[in-house]
């Protein structure tokens, strides 16, 4: 009877710790595999989470995933969170030139349980003069890179353990990707750099995996790593939601003590045991979530019973103890018991636990206020109050959750390689966006807080108002005013009809904006990161320049300069790529992109066309110099046959595009000339026009039937537009 017990009793630890479908090999080599993944089809839920594991030798067998062949090294139920072996792109030189290059893509099933998570990977290069990009396909495609610089004399940067641009690079890629492509080069065949870097690396990463090793990392770490990285996919369960899910038949959360979340990450829901249970929530009886017996592991100084869900740890009859978790169970003072009876411990043990339960809560607001006071949070708190003017409001990370519905993912407006943007509503009924950045500002302190103050003064219709900033957390989070109608990357590379006019005019306030920033704060307010999709559109379509995340004044050190080198591809002043100084005449040359952006409705760097044609300011500026200009320019305004005019604003472009920073105009001269030119076509713009109205049912064409949830806050915003209001 009692070996029987026991016999019981070890089987479902040992099913309890394997956790594979009951029958089923939980192993290979040495790695797990929980179900819904299984060795074997009759093991799995379905072929998608079918593993493989066979080996000729003796040699320890490697699980892959038998659709994709994806090595695998590990798989979480917990996390729902499995790591596989991803390739490293290559591409290498020597004197002659590029010797060998090699580029691999991955490719995850279309519908199928993975996706790449976007919180646990960096998209990393190695290398000096190296550019890399990678172009994630997910419900926005998504093209982010970065760029890592050093030389000769250079070397000094190169920290190991720090990958800040220079030698190592990173960026962060969009959620619910599935398939990526990695494009990888050189500027001047790392001709500087040969020596100690002949081959440029770029590749998807578990973050914690990755370490960048400084300068002995820039040579041979394809053949060290063996030509592959760990990278971390999240998979779930099917492509509905728990509540769509929880009435299908074949519903996956089978253990009775266990409950369904929807994947973050895409499509789909996972499980989990509920709090006091441990198992696999996927599996209906042996090996589901059974009680986990916390009397094993809790410090009770009491008698400790454990319930189903959870424990009890009591005083026996007689004693007492103001947390029986804690401390020690003793028979009350018999003074007390005397005189005063047995109201006063329990009085006593009450005011005890209060001042317990302060110092607890005490713990979590010192954690704020160490951020807070990092973050400059007292100094700005000062600043604020002895300029009695100002609207800049300090938020509580309370203020922002309730805001943004605990940054609902479905408040999301945008997102890129350096953070998320929410929409929020205060408690005012004021429409907000919030920006929760991913990139550790370089500021500290005081500085931080005298931006933010230099900022929030920045007063111009033509600039997102900064209202006020959150301190209480790691990375501080900004608040801005929320733009109704999206931007101006939607709205150039949208259907809608676009006459010359809108572009020049729009043009010209973008125009007008940096320049008021240039000339609003001594030293000047550099944008940094200017770029169409940093151009929002208010409901009258008036231009609004937004994002002064890499704005800084005048960068002149190295963390400065790598936060700049986060900024989009395609729109980077080649001069301060040489230099490293970020001027204003940066912000001059990231404009001239922009303004060729709207005369030709193409993308600052396109997947499509030779090295050459991918990048729009070079096939720009050579097809000015070849006098083809035509083959570049959008059709729809050379219709308008206003010629001499789009000449005008293209040699004005060309002058921004110039190399050399000092031969560019500056900021004021571009938005003068702009206005100016806007004002010769005499055409009226908004809100009669009839091109608003073909703006309108265009855009609504387009948004029917799109069924992304991601799309549907913009949707709701094109569709708002009234004409003739
Ligand atoms: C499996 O074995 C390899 C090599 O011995 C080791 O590096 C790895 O950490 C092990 N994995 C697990 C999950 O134990
Ligand atoms: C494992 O089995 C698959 C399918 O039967 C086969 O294609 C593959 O070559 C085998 N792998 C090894 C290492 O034997
Ligand atoms: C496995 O066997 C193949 C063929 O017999 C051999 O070439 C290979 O080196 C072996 N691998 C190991 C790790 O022993
Ligand atoms: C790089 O090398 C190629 C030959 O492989 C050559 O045509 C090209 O001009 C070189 N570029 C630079 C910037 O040195
Ligand atoms: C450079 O690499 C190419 C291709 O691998 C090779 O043909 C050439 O000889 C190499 N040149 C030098 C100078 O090593
Ligand atoms: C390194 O610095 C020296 C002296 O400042 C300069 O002449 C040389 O061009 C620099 N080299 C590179 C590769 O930038
Ligand atoms: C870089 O430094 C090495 C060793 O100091 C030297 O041989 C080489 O010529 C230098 N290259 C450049 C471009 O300065
Ligand atoms: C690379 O492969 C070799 C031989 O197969 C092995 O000894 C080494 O540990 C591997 N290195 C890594 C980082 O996996
Ligand atoms: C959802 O999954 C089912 C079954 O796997 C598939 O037939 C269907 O096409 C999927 N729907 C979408 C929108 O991916
Ligand atoms: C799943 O359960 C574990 C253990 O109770 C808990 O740590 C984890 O946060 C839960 N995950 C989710 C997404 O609820």
């Amino acid at each position: 009877m009692f070996l029987g017990l026991l016999f019981l009793q070890l089987l479902r630890l040992s099913l309890v710790s394997c956790q594979a479908k009951p029958g089923c090999r939980d192993k290979c080599g040495n790695i797990s595999i929980p179900y819904p993944f299984g060795i074997g089809e009759s093991c799995s839920m379905e072929r998608l989470f079918t593993v493989t594991c066979n080996s000729t030798n003796d040699s320890m067998p490697i699980p892959y995933i038998k659709s994709g062949l994806i090595d695998i090294t590990d798989i979480s139920l917990i996390t729902g969170e499995i790591t596989v072996t991803n390739y490293l792109a290559e591409d290498c030189y020597n004197e002659s030139g590029r010797s060998n290059s090699n580029i691999p893509s991955f490719r995850l099933a279309h519908n199928g349980p993975l996706t790449f998570s976007s919180t646990k990977n960096k998209f990393t290069a190695l290398g000096c003069d190296t550019y890399a990009t990678i172009k994630a396909m997910s419900e926005e495609d998504l093209t982010t890179g970065c760029i890592s610089i050093c030389n000769n004399n250079s070397t000094s940067m190169i920290t190991e353990g720090s990958c800040d641009g220079f030698g190592c690079c990173q960026t962060s890629i969009p959620r619910g990707v599935r398939y990526f492509e990695v494009e990888l080069g050189s500027y001047s065949n790392h001709s500087n750099v040969l020596q100690f870097n002949p081959c440029s690396y770029a590749f998807l990463v578990d973050q914690n995996w990755f370490r960048f090793g400084g300068i002995s990392d820039l040579s041979g770490y394809m053949e060290r790593n063996n030509g592959s990285v760990p990278v971390v996919l999240d998979w779930a369960i099917g492509n509905k939601t728990c509540q769509e899910a929880k009435v299908e038949p074949d519903y996956a959360c089978l253990s009775q003590n266990s409950y369904c979340y929807d994947s973050t990450n895409g499509p789909g829901y996972r499980c989990n045991c509920t709090a006091g249970y441990q198992g696999n929530p996927y599996l209906q009886d042996i090996g589901g979530c059974e009680d986990i017996d916390e009397c094993r592991t809790q410090p009770c100084k009491g008698i400790c019973i454990n319930t189903r869900g959870g424990y009890k740890c009591d005083c026996p009859k007689g004693k007492h103890s103001v947390d029986p978790n804690k401390y020690e169970c003793k028979s009350p003072f018999p003074v007390v018991k005397v005189t005063l009876g047995i109201g006063i411990p329990f009085i006593l043990a009450l005011f005890v636990s209060w001042i317990y339960l302060g110092l607890q809560r005490r713990k979590f607001i010192n954690f704020r206020e160490k951020f807070y006071k990092e973050n400059g949070g007292l100094h700005l708190q000062n600043l604020i109050s002895s300029y009695p003017n100002i609207t800049f409001k300090l938020f509580s990370e309370e203020d922002l959750k309730s805001a943004t519905n605990k940054f609902d993912r479905n408040n999301i407006l945008g997102q890129g390689g350096q953070g998320m943007v929410y929409k929020g509503i205060l408690p005012n009924n004021q429409v907000v966006a919030v920006k929760k950045s991913i990139v550790v500002n370089a500021m500290q302190g005081q500085q931080f807080a005298n931006e933010m103050l230099i900022l929030s003064q920045i007063n111009h219709k033509n600039v997102v108002k900064l209202l006020g900033c959150c301190l209480e957390v790691e990375i501080p989070i900004l608040v801005y005013e929320f733009i109704s109608n999206g931007n101006l990357f939607h709205f150039i590379h949208g259907e809608c009809q676009l006459s010359l006019k809108t572009r020049l005019t729009i043009a010209a306030e973008a125009a007008y904006a940096i320049a008021y920033l240039h000339s609003a704060a001594s030293p000047p307010i550099i944008h940094g990161d200017v770029k169409s999709s940093n151009i929002l559109l208010d409901e009258n379509y008036t231009a609004k320049v937004s994002d002064f995340g890499a704005s800084k004044l005048t960068p002149t050190d190295k963390d400065q300069f790598a936060t700049f080198m986060q900024g989009t591809l395609g729109y980077l002043d080649p001069e301060c790529l040489q230099t490293g100084i970020l001027t204003e005449k940066s912000d001059v040359y990231s404009f001239g992109v922009v303004l060729v952006e709207l005369l030709s409705r193409r993308k600052a760097v396109s997947q499509d066309g030779s090295e050459q044609e991918r990048n729009l300011a070079h096939l720009f500026m050579t097809s000015m110099n070849d006098n083809r200009l035509m083959d570049v320019l959008d059709h729809e305004i050379m219709n308008e046959g206003k010629m001499d005019l789009i000449h005008e604003v293209s040699r004005l472009a060309k002058r921004c595009l110039s190399v050399q920073g000092k031969e560019r105009p500056t900021m004021k001269e571009v938005a003068t000339e702009l206005e100016g030119l806007a004002v010769l076509e005499n055409h009226p713009w908004m809100p009669n026009n009839p091109e608003t109205e073909s703006l309108l049912n265009k855009t609504s064409d387009t948004y029917v039937g799109e069924s992304s949830e991601f799309f549907s806050l913009e949707k709701r915003a094109v569709l708002s537009i009234e004409p003739g209001r």
